[in-house]
């Protein structure tokens, strides 16, 4: 492929004016992908596309299918509310473009999985925006981790607690939705857990509710404990309708327990503590380490770059459908009351959903 890749992008307010402004410029600028069109259903927004992107008003649409019978692209960026993703997806494929979507996919399981399939049964690529993960803090804990410096992982904690009480505070959809702390919050931080333990999750048992105080139509608080396939355990909380805001986005608090050592992520301040019984602990203060592109800005770059024929990135449709059976695993748990083997639960979608179950064994999502 020569020249940059083109792209149209879906949903330019909200987030989408975030990607407008700061996570797309870098990529016309390493020369990798131009924008050629934006849509938005309220043609409103669309004016963060003309302003950060430079789009003109006639490359500009409300509508979808407009969009690519103007203008030729070779990739649909996806950042409208999740439950809308199917629709453009499918739309996608239909005009052969590869995909780069928002976490989370959907909103169940089933629509997942759907989704998996249609874009397994193309020829197109798509990539999932897990772009907490690339965040430098969780880069370098996780790298810390990997450098088996302080051994073996024994158990991970995470603390994600905001007041976004009042409704509207976390966005309007958020407010009305099934399970929105799991499925909205949690996919990006269980992607961390699976980050730092360099595995899949075997067990999750999760509790959810939400305070009689908190404008939510569902569940915007949880406890979830999880056992990895390594043995390790994560235990999350993650909370929406708190009295502050102690750890939110992009400052949440992970703490490793390694066999020597304790790694504490805490606002962005990422510190190793040791000691004895009866000793305050030392601690060692380790920088960040520094690159040109973190977060939705690397990720978008590695998606391009394997669409450009490089090699497969770790943010693949694939890689996120082992977060994505995380979270409805932890919210069958959380209605059962029960402790979920998160593996069986992926099968037995996998079964439930297929009219063949021969030609589904490969389409099981192993990553
Ligand atoms: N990675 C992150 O940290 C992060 C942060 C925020 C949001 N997100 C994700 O980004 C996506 C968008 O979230 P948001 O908060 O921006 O939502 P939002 O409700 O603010 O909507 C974003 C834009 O999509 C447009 N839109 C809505 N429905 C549409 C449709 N059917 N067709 C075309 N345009 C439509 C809206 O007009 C709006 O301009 C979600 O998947 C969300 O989970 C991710």
């Amino acid at each position: 492929m020569s020249g940059p890749l083109r792209y149209i992008l879906v949903g330019t307010g909200g987030w989408g004016a975030q990607w407008c402004r700061t996570f797309l410029p870098p990529l016309k600028d390493s020369g990798r992908a131009i924008p050629v069109a934006a849509v938005d259903v309220n043609g409103e927004k669309l004016r963060y596309a003309q302003e950060y992107l430079g789009l003109s008003p006639q490359h500009c649409f409300t509508d979808f299918i407009d969009a690519v019978h103007k203008r030729r692209a070779d990739f649909a960026i996806i950042v409208v509310p999740p439950q809308f993703h199917e629709r453009y997806v499918d739309m996608a494929l239909t005009f052969d473009l590869h995909i780069l979507c928002e976490h989370p996919l959907a909103l169940d399981m089933e629509t997942c999985l759907r989704i998996y399939r249609k874009v397994r049964n193309s020829s197109r690529k798509m990539g999932i925006v897990a772009s907490h993960r690339f965040d430098p803090d969780k880069q370098a804990l996780a790298e810390l981790v990997r450098s088996r410096r302080y051994g073996r992982v024994n158990y991970v904690v995470c603390r994600f607690t905001e007041n976004c009480r009042a409704f509207g505070t976390w966005g309007k959809y958020r407010h009305e939705m099934q399970d929105p702390l799991l499925i909205e919050a949690a996919v990006h931080h269980f992607d961390v857990f699976r980050a730092i333990c360099e595995c899949n999750a075997r067990t999750v048992h999760a509790a959810s509710w939400n305070p009689p105080w908190g404008r939510f139509g569902g569940d915007s608080t949880a406890l979830v404990t999880i056992e990895m396939d390594s043995g390790a355990y994560c235990l999350y909380e993650g909370a929406k309708a708190n009295a502050s805001t102690l750890n939110g986005w992009g400052n949440e608090y992970f703490r490793v327990e390694c066999e020597h050592g304790t790694l504490e992520l805490d606002r962005r301040r990422l510190r190793v503590f040791n000691g004895g019984a009866m000793e305050e602990p030392r601690v060692e203060l380790v920088p960040l380490p520094e690159q040109p592109a973190w977060g939705a800005v690397r990720v978008a770059e590695m998606f391009c770059d394997w669409l450009a024929g490089g090699e497969k990135p770790p943010i693949t449709l694939r890689d996120a459908m082992r977060t994505t059976s995380m979270v409805f695993a932890a919210v069958q748990s959380s209605r059962t009351g029960r402790e979920i083997d998160v593996h069986q639960f992926l099968d037995q979608w996998v079964d439930a959903t297929s009219s063949t179950r021969r030609a589904d064994a490969d389409q099981r999502p192993e990553v």
